[in-house]
């Protein structure tokens, strides 16, 4: 590993680290008492809207392997690149890759109205799923599936959201097996066929 890819990891270590932390602290503040974890910890119940404007709840991770993604339309960076690496790893599929359901959750929802995330994500590939809600609604897919998102207000005015990365890979039961890392969109395509 070079230097700089040493240094590039390392810093996006101690950035997760504290966006972590962070995070840890804003449910210790913030959180009620909610149900008890399903197994694995990870996940539970929600109600959102989705590209079309239809309300959908948990089910919507359920029947297919599914790959989560918080992200925001308005992202720079992560959100893009991300996409367009599940969308590669995806390509490499074939005609499987209708048996794996693409699932992105809005962690901007003032932003990110259904019509938005319907034109953004068909951009990627238009059989992606798009999930916003309202504020309490993201908030609580956010708690169940422990994703981070902060807003961020931007120097001259308005704002971004800071959000976890993370691809879930989850299973036709609708339970967490995995992050997947899509950075190779080979192997990721490979662990996919693993799981269809
Ligand atoms: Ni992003």
């Amino acid at each position: 590993m070079s230097p700089a890819a040493r240094f590039s990891l390392i810093a996006s270590s101690v950035v997760l680290a504290i966006g972590l932390a962070v995070f840890a602290t804003a449910i210790t503040l913030t959180q009620r008492p909610s149900a008890p974890p399903q197994s694995g910890g990870l996940g539970g119940p929600f109600q959102l809207t989705d590209q079309d404007g239809r309300r959908v709840d948990q089910s919507v991770l359920a029947d297919r392997t599914t790959l989560l993604f918080f992200g925001f339309t308005h992202c720079p960076d992560v959100c893009p690149t991300k996409l367009f690496e599940i969308t590669q790893a995806l390509q490499r599929l074939g005609r499987d890759a209708d048996r794996v359901r693409v699932v992105f959750v809005s962690v901007d929802p003032e932003r990110d109205t259904p019509d938005l995330l319907k034109a953004y994500l068909g951009s990627f590939d238009a059989r992606y799923v798009g999930l916003t809600g309202t504020l309490e609604e993201v908030a609580a897919v956010t708690r169940a599936w422990r994703a981070y998102a902060r807003k961020v207000p931007l120097e001259g005015g308005g704002y971004t959201v800071d959000h976890t990365a993370a691809v879930y890979l989850i299973d036709r039961q609708g339970r967490f097996l995995s992050t997947l890392d899509v950075s190779d969109p080979e192997r990721a395509a490979a662990q996919l066929r693993a799981r269809l």
